[in-house]
């Protein structure tokens, strides 16, 4: 039996969850300086972009402390690019975030670069062809890697390990730095009057069976429409999921096909918890 919890909450306190009680961290925060979050930062009181760090920075502590000794945490970001006060520059956000986690106390391990096909040239940021004041295209995002501790201790033949090998062509392909084979996906979901900035479902499903075992839990704390607790549910690993707006419920339940039995499995148990200000509510 697998259970998944939702958390309808802030995941800067993941006050449900136990120190050392999740085994794998798979997620994608709002990403700082893309226009597409401005309200959020906002409506957080971070007015400027290492504000925005320092805030999501709260989730990252919290994601330490609930990491078992040797635990794993994926994060996909992008960097942004913007004109502020007549001036264009990166803001390298995989450059800060990896920073914070390391000050946080987290081991670097090398990351993966997710470039998306794409049948569009280059967006060229500049002007005609002549050098040398034309940009490069962000056309990359990062899936940063990092682990708590030393490598995650288990019993020798440990079954749950066993049963969740991976093939040598996975392998080869999966433990590459560069995929480049998987699409984005449309960001205009039908089920919301918003953009979603979701993931496709083949991100955090390599991420899982690279980085966790079945029976596993598998935390992602801005779980957005639910795809990581979708994918971890395919995959016979137990899912806790934290989303901030509650608008996203449905689109999450519907997502998660909330209350279905997982292919040929006996029991898959499903839990929402929807935070008041000072208590929160089971139901
Ligand atoms: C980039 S989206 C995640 C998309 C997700 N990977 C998917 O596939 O749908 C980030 C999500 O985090 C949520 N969020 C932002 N701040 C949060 C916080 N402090 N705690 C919990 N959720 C948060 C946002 O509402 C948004 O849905």
């Amino acid at each position: 039996m697998t259970t998944h919890k939702l958390i309808i909450g802030d995941s800067r306190k993941m006050s449900e969850l136990k120190d050392r009680s999740v085994h794998l961290v798979v997620t994608s925060p709002p990403y700082p300086m893309i226009k597409m979050w401005d309200e959020l930062f906002r409506a957080n009181k971070c007015k400027t972009y290492d504000d925005m760090h320092k805030w999501l920075a709260g989730t990252w502590k919290e994601c330490y402390r609930v990491l078992v000794d040797g635990g794993i945490c994926c994060i996909n970001i992008g960097d942004a690019t913007r004109t502020i006060n007549k001036e264009f520059r990166l803001y390298p956000n995989h450059v800060r975030i990896t920073e914070i986690c390391e000050k946080i106390g987290f081991r670097t391990l090398p990351y993966i670069l997710w470039k998306k096909p794409t049948n569009k040239p280059n967006a060229f940021l500049g002007s005609g062809f002549l050098p040398p004041n034309a940009y490069v295209t962000l056309d990359c995002e990062y899936i940063l890697i990092f682990r708590k501790g030393t490598l995650r201790k288990f019993f020798p033949h440990d079954k749950d390990r066993y049963t969740s090998i991976y093939t040598k062509n996975e392998r080869d392909s999966w433990f590459s730095q560069i995929w480049d084979d998987i699409r984005g996906v449309n960001q205009s979901n039908g089920l919301i009057n918003q953009r979603t900035a979701e993931f496709p479902e083949e991100l955090p499903c390599r991420l899982i069976k690279m980085f966790s075992c079945i029976n596993d839990t598998v935390l992602d704390p801005f779980l957005g429409t639910g795809t990581t607790m979708k994918v971890a549910r395919d995959l016979d690993r137990n899912s806790i999921g934290y989303e901030i707006n509650k608008d996203y419920i449905d689109l999450i339940k519907r997502r998660v096909e909330w209350g279905k039995q997982h292919l040929g499995k006996e029991k898959v148990h499903y839990e929402i918890v929807i935070r008041k200000r000072k208590q929160s509510k089971k139901i």
